[in-house]
């Protein structure tokens, strides 16, 4: 403290006497001699009068890193004929203009020069070129002028930050070729309207290129030619409107591309194909965005993709690729559906958002797995219909918001805490969509086309209307990705086929009636897994035609429908609607017969009840 007041009665005589002078306070900061000193230097001069504290070991020549207060126009010379063995040297917010003088030429250990918040207007040629620099801050400086000689010699500088010049540098072609060891070059917010593709040429050690909030509209072909080892390229919040096919070709290590709040109209379907390490992609906030479905499709590593604010308006395939995806960012677009299996590759998706779109109907059937979701935001859609399965598949759903939609405004930090409280509060939402006949043709495949039920909720039977030449197969399963469904129900017959139910591929009952489907007109059953009993009805038939005591050893959330693999093409035309079996009164006797001698622990003979 005393050292302090005399510091300043000193600067202040000094100021009436206009004496220019440095008054260096040396003290060990983290075992580092070091020089916080005053200066005073209102006439720019360089051959200033430099007085200390010195300390037994921590003496003007000891000294390591100086650290100014002050002002003065310049660095002057004096700074390092008199700590000639400093590696760190700040000068920040001290109102320097120039660089003049070869101000560093005495510092040949110098590594660590931060002159940020400055008003320093050009970097001459060599002024740094006889220290060891491996870290240069000339952020918020009002620079425009680069000698091309500015950066020269400097071979093992890692980090040039020239952020926030924003009168407009205008750099040199050559101004960074000596920089081979440069990891960081930030350039944000420079005023720079027009690029050289030679500037980045040499620097083949970079991995964070900023260039953010810059004012030029393109990227002149092979301007990135040399920069394998970039990692995190920063493009965001300028003028870009086009961006030329081969661009990001040669970075093939980037993991983070930022290319937010730009003007792009169109993206090359080409141009991401090279970036199969890339993680995190930022696209929102472009213009009006009409990009080629198959853009994506290289980005096997894609964790997080950020696309809101771009009016897309459709989807289709634009994410089949991306198995590794996390995070899905669409607000603020133009969507009105979302095509069934949109994000199916994406089976570890955990936060979506998309909201302030137009979307009427959330459908799980165009996500894949959602086990891992933890945040789900849709608010400000037209949403009036919601599969239960979307929300009641992952157990650790916590962030859930519907405000402004049409069938719930549900809105919780909480969702798994009191999952039932929140399911009936979307309980209408679940009921639109569970009511609406699901209509669809399948073709000879293996593959089971998917759909929820809320067996717990009571809707605990199918009716299906077919019209299909061969036999048709429907499946009841407790998840969506079984090859072999634990039950499956297969009707029709024809060629020797029979109806039958199978329990994990073995047939557990076969109807040896007559029973064959009609390619030109529906054929209406109703298919019923009540107290775990599977019962199939032809509509209009009191009883049965076939049934399985499953013995609730399977749980029902699932029902998928398919057509066999046939010789010939076979296609079958479906009508599938949910049903609650105690709705359906003449059929619903059936069950209430086994419900009461379930209750009364008197075995079940199905055969009493079948045809
Ligand atoms: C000023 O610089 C000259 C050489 O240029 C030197 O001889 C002289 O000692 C310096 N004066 C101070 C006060 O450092
Ligand atoms: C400097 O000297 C003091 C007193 O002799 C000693 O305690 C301290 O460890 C020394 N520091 C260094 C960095 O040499
Ligand atoms: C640096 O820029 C600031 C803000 O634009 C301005 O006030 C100041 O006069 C400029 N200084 C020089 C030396 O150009
Ligand atoms: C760059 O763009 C910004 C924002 O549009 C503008 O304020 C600034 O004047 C531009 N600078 C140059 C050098 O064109
Ligand atoms: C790059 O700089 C060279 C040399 O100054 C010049 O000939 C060339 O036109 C520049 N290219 C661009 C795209 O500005
Ligand atoms: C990619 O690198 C090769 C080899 O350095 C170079 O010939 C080619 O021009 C570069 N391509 C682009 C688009 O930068
Ligand atoms: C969004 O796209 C639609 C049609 O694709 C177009 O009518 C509308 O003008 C676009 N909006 C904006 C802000 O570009
Ligand atoms: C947006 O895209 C649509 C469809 O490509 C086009 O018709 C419309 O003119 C675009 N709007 C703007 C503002 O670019
Ligand atoms: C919103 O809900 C109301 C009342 O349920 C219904 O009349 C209307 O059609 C729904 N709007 C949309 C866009 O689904
Ligand atoms: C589905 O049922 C099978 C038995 O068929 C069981 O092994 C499996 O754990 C169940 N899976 C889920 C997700 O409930
Ligand atoms: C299928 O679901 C089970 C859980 O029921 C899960 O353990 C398994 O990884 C899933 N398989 C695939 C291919 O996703
Ligand atoms: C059905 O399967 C047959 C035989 O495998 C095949 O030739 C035909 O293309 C398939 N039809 C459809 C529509 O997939």
């Amino acid at each position: 403290m005393l050292l302090k007041l005399l510091i300043l009665s000193l600067v202040t005589t000094s100021a009436l006497a206009q004496t220019s002078i440095i008054i260096c306070s040396q003290a060990f900061v983290d075992d580092i001699c070091t020089c916080n000193f005053l200066i005073f230097n209102p006439n720019g001069f360089n051959n200033l009068t430099v007085v200390g504290n010195p300390i037994t070991n921590c003496t003007f020549e000891d000294t390591k890193q100086a650290i100014a207060m002050g002002s003065s126009p310049n660095i002057p010379s004096a700074i390092c004929s008199h700590l000639p063995n400093l590696e760190k040297l700040v000068m920040e917010n001290v109102g320097i203009i120039n660089l003049n003088g070869m101000p560093f030429r005495n510092c040949g250990n110098l590594k660590t020069l931060q002159l940020g918040n400055n008003e320093i207007v050009a970097i001459p040629a060599h002024v740094f070129s006889f220290t060891a620099l491996e870290l240069i801050e000339l952020n918020n400086n009002n620079l425009t002028t680069f000698d091309e000689h500015a950066f020269d010699n400097l071979f093992r500088l890692t980090t040039l930050n020239i952020n926030e010049n924003s009168n407009g540098i205008i750099l040199p072609e050559t101004v960074f070729h000596h920089l081979i060891s440069l990891q960081s070059l930030l350039v944000s917010n420079c005023g720079i309207t027009s690029f050289n593709s030679s500037w980045f040429a040499s620097l083949r050690s970079l991995i964070l290129l900023d260039l953010s909030r810059n004012n030029f509209s393109t990227i002149p072909e092979n301007t990135f030619r040399s920069q394998q080892s970039l990692r995190l390229l920063n493009l965001s919040f300028g003028q870009l409107e086009t961006i030329p096919e081969t661009t990001f070709q040669n970075i093939t290590n980037l993991l983070i591309l930022d290319l937010q709040s730009n003007k792009i109209k169109e993206f090359h379907p080409n141009l991401f194909s090279s970036l199969t390490l890339l993680q995190n992609l930022h696209l929102s906030d472009n213009l009006n965005v009409t990009t080629p479905s198959n853009i994506f499709r290289s980005l096997q590593s894609l964790r997080t993709l950020e696309l809101s604010s771009n009016n897309v308006t459709v989807i289709d395939g634009w994410f089949s690729s991306l198995s590794n995806l996390i995070n899905i960012n669409l607000s603020n677009n133009n969507i009105i559906t979302i095509p069934d299996n949109t994000f199916t590759a994406a089976r570890a998706l955990q936060r979506i958002n998309l909201s302030r779109n137009k979307i009427g109907i959330l459908d799980s059937r165009s996500f894949g797995s959602l086990h891992m979701m933890t945040e789900l935001d849709v608010h400000n859609n037209l949403i009036d219909e919601v599969d239960h399965s979307l929300v009641s598949q992952s157990s650790i759903l916590r962030i859930v918001n519907f405000s402004n939609n049409n069938c719930t405004q549900l809105r919780t930090d909480s969702f798994n805490e009191s999952r039932s409280v929140h399911m009936d509060a979307m309980k209408a939402c679940f009921d639109k969509f569970d009511l609406k006949p699901i209509e669809l043709q399948t073709f000879n495949s293996t593959v089971y086309n998917w759909y929820s039920i809320r067996t717990n909720d009571g809707w605990d039977a199918l009716h299906i209307s077919v019209k299909a030449y061969e036999n048709v197969h429907i499946a009841l399963s407790n998840s969506t990705n079984t090859t072999e469904p634990p039950i499956e129900i297969i009707i029709g017959q024809n060629r020797g086929r029979v109806s039958s139910i199978l329990d994990q591929g073995v047939a557990v009952f076969s109807d040896n009636n007559e029973r064959r489907l009609d390619e030109t007109a529906f054929r209406d059953f109703i298919i019923g897994w009540r107290f775990g009993i599977v019962m199939v009805f032809e509509a209009g038939e009191q009883m049965p035609f076939m049934g399985y005591n499953m013995q609730n050893r399977y749980s029902v959330d699932f029902f998928g429908l398919r057509t066999i693999i046939s010789l010939s093409d076979h296609k079958a035309e479906w009508k599938a609607s949910r049903l609650q079996m105690s709705s359906t009164k003449s059929l619903d006797d059936v069950y209430a017969d086994i419900k009461n001698k379930l209750n009364k622990n008197i075995p079940i003979d199905l055969n009493l009840y079948l045809r």
